[in-house]
Order: structure tokens, then sequence, then C-alpha cells
């Protein structure tokens, strides 16, 4: 939540302000209540900010054209006070010297912010964050230079924060901090260096990284860095990496195609993310599954997308041999988990390795509990893969649409190869079977290539539901994942309400709001479960519902009774059915996606959503 782009040079003649936007433009998925810039301008500090969009502030260059030489900027997805100017980013202290933004939030703000104010500071937000250049400015009073300011200020701040400091007087270095919330920063040796809440902002720009870990702080100079740890004051080695993404994972093209949307762009990354995904290294599955393996009590925790995705995996993992795994949202957690027994083990699934319900559960069950962590996470470096015993990283690369997509797709492959290898490890498979299910799971690429080819069909039974008020989502077994992520991606983006649930506990009181033509969208996978879910159709259908099912290609039965249907090309084989998960998802995915077009809404960046919810 909140998106953070600064930017430090050497180079003449670089329009700063303009290139700070752009970054700050590509991290927007992060949230896009308010945005803001400030720049060093000869001893004094300019900040432009307004509540609304980057590109609606930035009408007629209004951003752009701020003067300075270097600065930061933020986009808000508000947490303490409503989005308008005065709680926009970035805050200064009482001289006006001191600017900061904030990615985070501070827990103990409310005392700080009696005590300053005691002390005379004048507050203009209702933001956590405006504590921060209150305390660096009196930390300042006391002779400490920038960077001792913000590491004494930073430690009486409980809480998350990636903070970025600029002060008038100090024309060559900002600062920067992190704790629990991500910052990293981007290098031109010797010329220009960048601070962004993610890589792909600064993508563009270098391939040349380094990540700040929590509890450092850096100070940033035009193509040079100098890391400390905030306890100690210590100076340490900057870990710098090369970025191997590609430069299209921050833009709408892929193959040369310009994409209206990133959703639709990434939808169509599926195929060769899946792919990717696929030939990760056997030691990485071997540690990953022994540990499950070895457990004896196992957990996976996840929210939103991630969760759903969990929910397969889970199916999946038991089905060859694993443990029974509960699963239980991040969220929840620490409540419905009041104790675990020894050698317990936690599998977390996670996109942006980020989300504060998901280190919070994960953290409490090591810290408290010395369970072991394994997780699937898709960015390299994010805090979750610091808390983990074991981490599997997914190909999607950067994922820029705010609802998760084709993250959901790897993590399911992903955590499809781990129950294969599981079976494997633990014999109760034999290798010939096993290698049939692992090439029906590398034949769901395929499958979704032609889905693509043919997504015009998909659009048009969406087009049928389009503007329906209520949707039921119903499902048996391992087609539930993708029931329930077909559900919450309408809601997400096409601002539908839509329920998913179990089809056999549709009669349990859903069943009460049927009436001629509301629809139900049925995943009909062709496994153990279809003809118990013909069963729930035909309650359905007698009702006077409208049924939308989702079937192999080859289907007949479910097709016959169906309104229309969402065919999927899998092979007629118990591998192909075992792997369909994530086919079966991603036609509705790709329907929510048609849907929110068609009624012109924006699905990269749906309202009131954020990518990384770094709040509890
Ligand atoms: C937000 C996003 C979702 C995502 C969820 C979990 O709600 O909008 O798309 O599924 O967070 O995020 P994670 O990064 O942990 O997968």
């Amino acid at each position: 939540m909140c998106g953070i782009f600064g930017l430090i040079t050497k180079e003449k003649d670089l329009p700063v302000a303009r290139l700070i936007r752009e970054g700050l433009e590509r991290l927007e998925y992060r949230g896009y209540d308010s945005a803001g810039i400030a720049m060093v301008n000869k001893g004094h500090i300019e900040v432009r900010k307004k509540a609304g969009r980057i590109a609606d502030i930035n009408k007629d260059g209004w951003l752009d054209s701020t003067p300075g030489t270097f600065g930061v900027a933020h986009t808000r997805w508000a947490t303490h006070g409503k989005p308008v100017y005065n709680n926009a980013h970035p805050h200064v202290d009482c001289t006006g010297k001191i600017a900061l933004v904030h990615n985070g939030i501070i827990e103990n703000y409310q005392d700080l912010r009696k005590e300053l104010a005691m002390r005379g500071h004048a507050f203009q937000s209702d933001t956590d964050t405006e504590v921060f250049p209150h305390l660096i400015e009196e930390f300042m009073g006391k002779g400490f230079d920038l960077k001792d300011s913000v590491m004494e200020a930073v430690k009486r701040c409980k809480g998350a924060y990636g903070i970025v400091v600029i002060h008038a007087d100090n024309p060559d270095y900002m600062v920067v901090a992190r704790k629990e919330s991500p910052l990293v920063i981007g290098i031109i040796p010797g010329k220009t260096t960048f601070c962004a809440s993610d890589i792909p902002a600064f993508l563009p720009l270098t391939r040349e990284a380094i990540v700040l870990d929590d509890n450092e702080i850096a100070v940033l100079r035009p193509g040079e860095v100098e890391i400390y740890r905030v306890k100690s004051g210590e100076r340490i080695q900057n870990n710098h990496f090369q970025v191997n993404y590609s430069i299209d994972a921050a833009q709408k093209v892929l193959d040369g195609k310009a994409y209206k949307w990133f959703m639709h762009k990434e939808l169509h990354e599926v195929p060769r993310k899946i792919r990717d995904q696929m030939s990760m290294t056997q030691d990485r599955l071997d540690s990953f599954a022994q540990a499950i393996l070895d457990a004896d009590h196992v957990f996976i925790t996840a929210a939103g997308t991630a969760f759903y995705a969990a929910l397969a995996g889970k199916f999946q993992m038991t089905r060859f041999g694993g443990p029974y795994i509960q699963a239980i949202l991040c969220s929840e957690f620490i409540d419905a988990v009041p104790e675990m027994k020894p050698n317990s083990l936690v599998i977390a699934v996670s996109q942006s390795g980020e989300t504060a319900d998901t280190i919070e559960a994960v953290r409490y069950a090591r810290e408290k509990f010395g369970a072991k962590i394994c997780s699937i996470v898709n960015v390299v470096g994010s805090s979750l893969t610091r808390y983990s015993d074991e981490v599997i990283i997914t190909t999607a690369g950067p994922e820029i649409a705010v609802a998760s997509q084709k993250a959901y797709c790897t993590q399911i492959t992903a955590m499809s190869l781990v129950a294969l290898r599981i079976a494997e490890l633990s014999h109760k498979y034999d290798p010939a079977q096993i290698e049939a299910f692992r090439k029906a799971l590398l034949d769901t690429a395929d499958v979704i290539d032609h889905l693509i080819i043919e997504e015009g069909k998909i659009r048009e039974i969406g087009l049928k539901i389009a503007h329906a008020d209520n949707i039921y989502f119903l499902a048996r077994g391992l087609g539930q994942a993708a029931s329930l992520e077909g559900a919450l991606k309408l809601k997400e983006i096409a601002y539908i309400h839509t329920e998913a649930y179990a089809a056999g506990e549709s009669k349990h009181g859903p069943i009460a709001l049927i009436e001629e033509g509301f629809p139900i969208v049925f995943v009909a996978i062709p496994d153990q479960t279809y003809d118990r879910l013909i069963g729930n159709i035909m309650e359905m259908k007698s009702r006077g519902g409208m049924i939308i099912s989702v079937v192999a290609d080859y289907d007949s039965k479910v097709t016959e009774i169906s309104d229309y249907t969402i065919r999927i090309p899998i092979a007629n084989s118990p591998e192909a059915i075992a792997m369909a998960a994530v086919p079966f998802a991603f036609v509705l995915q790709t329907m929510a996606y048609f849907i929110a077009d068609s009624k012109g809404l924006d699905p990269d960046k749906p309202r009131n959503l954020a990518k990384s919810v770094t709040v509890k």
C-alpha cells in the first residue's frame, strides 16, 4: 500500500521531476487516492500534492514542472485520514525544510503526536506519518545530522515503515529507511540513485538493484549508496544484484503487442509463466516436499487470491500422498491457532511477500512455537522470504494489475509440482504415473494458449451476466478453488456481488434466493465430484436459475442442462483432469476481465483496493 519513488542524480539536464512522476505512475497499483512530490530546490523544499490519480494531478505537467534538483514522490492508499490534500504525502516539519514520504503504519503515532504537540509542533494532517518529520526536526535541532536524526526518529516509532527523507539544506543526499514495508534501491553507479517500493518502478532506468533489509537505513547520493544498521549504527556492505525481469514487465506490451490494460496482458502471459514454473530446480522441490513430509502438523495460510491458490495447492499435496493440511486465512491465524504442537509447519502463499497478515501469521508460528515456514512467493527478497526456512519463488514476474491472476496460476502450478514430488518421495505412485501427471501439468500451458486464442467466446458469455446484481459460483472438490477465485475476481474488478459456495452446501440457504434468471456459474471439472455436481445443477435449474458451466471440451451431460458453457480443451485422461485447476480458474479470471472492461471500469486499479496490503 502506497508507492514511493525517489531519484537523485549527478547528470545535468535530466528531467528529474518528470522521471520521478513516471516512476511513481508505475507504482500506482499500490494506491491511488492522492499523490505528491517534494523536491530540493535551491535551499528550500518545493511540495506539490493533491487528492486524485497521478494523471489528473499532473494535467498540464504540474508535477513534471516541480523545480528542484532531486526529490521523492508518493501515491497513497489511505489508512489514517481521508484522501484529501492535507493527508497527501509528502509531509513536512514545522520549518518546512524536511519533507518525508512513508509507506506503512506507525502504531504509536497518537502518543508521539501528543508528545510532539505539547512541545509546540503544529500538525497539518490526520496521518500517522506526520510524526516522522517532526521527530526528525527535533533531533536535528539537537545537533544530529540528517542521517542520525532519521536513525533516532525511527527508533521512537513502532510499526512498519518504508520512508524517504529529504532536507532543504542537504543538497546532495537523501535518506531512506525500512522496517516491514518494502523499499528497494536502484543505482547507475557514479551517476544516479533511485529508491522505490518495488523493482519494476525503476526497471526502465536501471537493472542494478540493492534490497534494503528491515531495520536498515541508507544514505543515497548520486550513484552511491551507504547502508547502516539502525540499532548499532554500524555501516554494512551493499548487496548489488542485476535484475533479470523483462523490461516489458512494467509496460502494457507483450510480444510487441500493446494492451489496453495490464490485466489483459498479464492473463496472456500465463502460459509462458506456467512453462517457466515447470522448469524450477529439483533441489528446491525436494527440500520443500521433504519438509512437508517430515512435519507432524501442516497448515497453509494466505490472503485473497493467494488463499484460493492455497486451497487448490493443499488439495493437491494431500491427494498425492502428503499429510492433511489445515487451511486458515492469515488474518484469522493467530486467533484460530492459539497453540501449535511441536514440529508444526506453515506453508505461506503470497504474490507480494509483503501482506501484513501473512507476515504476522508466519512470525507468530515461527517465533512463538518454533514452526517451520515454507513459502510460495513471487517477489525475490520480499519480507516473507526472510521469515521462511524454505522458499519457492513463483515465476509470474512482476504483476501490475491490482487483482492478482497470473501469480495465482503459477502458485498452483508450483504447489502441484510439490505435490508430485511428495508422491515421488512417499512412493505412493509409480514413477511412470508421476511423469504422466507432470506432463499433464505442463500441458495446461497449451490448454491456456488455446483459451486465449478463443477468448472472444469467454467474453460473449461474460456479457450475458455483466449486468447481474448477484451471481453464485458453485463447485465441489478441486473446482472450489477456481470457483472462489472466479467469484472474487468479479467482485474485485467488476463490482458485482458474488458468492462462491460448496455446491453441496448450496441447498442450505443460498437456494432460497434462486428465481427465474438468477445466474449461477458451475465449475464442472469432470472428476469424482462430477455426478454429484449434476444433482446440484438440477436443483438450481428446476428453480429457474440461469446455468453457466465451465466444462471439459468433451463434456455432454452438464452441457445438456446448462444455458451456456465455457469449454476447456483438456485431454480426456485422469492426469489432465487432476491437473485442471488452473485452466478452469483462468477462464473465470478472463471472464471477469472482459466484464469489467465492457462496463467501462478500470480492471487494473479497482476502487478501494491495493495490491500489496501492508496493514492488518
Ligand atoms: C490484495 C490484492 C489481491 C491479493 C491479496 C493477497 O488484496 O488485491 O490480489 O490476492 O492482496 O496478496 P499477496 O501479495 O499476499 O498474494
